[in-house]
């Protein structure tokens, strides 16, 4: 619901507003193809951070409170570095699709395009602002 209402919200800006422009980057979709499809992108493991215990390393904090935790050997085989958050891994193809992703991960533009629009639609990058990430 958020999602659908973020993006009608920014093309009623769009319209409103004169030379606003904006993109939406569908990190959700993205991380969670990331989830259940690890080999598809170079990880071993999606559904279990490198770093915390319990259940899926998840129930647990990562060393930050007195529980136990587990380590990984290699945090860029896993999706999720703790609970809640990707590995550095994860977030350089995430960044990559920001940047350059195509329609249906990241539009109406991408972070390039919003960068490369022409000077002349007199679009400053004091008036480019990332107005949310769904
Ligand atoms: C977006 O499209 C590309 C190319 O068709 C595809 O590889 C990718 O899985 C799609 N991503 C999502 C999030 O649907
Ligand atoms: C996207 O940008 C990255 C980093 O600059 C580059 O390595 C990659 O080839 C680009 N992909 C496409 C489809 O342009």
């Amino acid at each position: 619901m958020h999602n659908n209402a973020l993006a009608k919200a920014a093309e009623e800006l769009e319209i409103k507003l004169s030379g606003f422009k904006y993109l939406i980057f569908d990190f959700f979709t993205s991380l969670m193809d990331r989830t259940n499809n690890p080999a598809k992108y170079g990880f071993k493991v999606g559904d279990i951070a490198c770093c915390g215990g319990g259940a899926y390393h998840g129930a647990t904090a990562c060393g930050w409170l007195t529980e136990e935790y587990e380590l990984c050997s290699d945090p860029n085989e896993f999706v999720f570095w703790d609970a809640a958050h990707p590995t550095e891994h994860c977030y350089s193809q995430l960044a990559e699709l920001l940047w350059n992703g195509t329609g249906n991960v990241t539009w109406p533009l991408n972070m390039k395009q919003l960068y490369e629009l022409d000077i002349d639609t007199k679009v400053s990058s004091q008036d480019i602002d990332l107005i949310d990430v769904v």
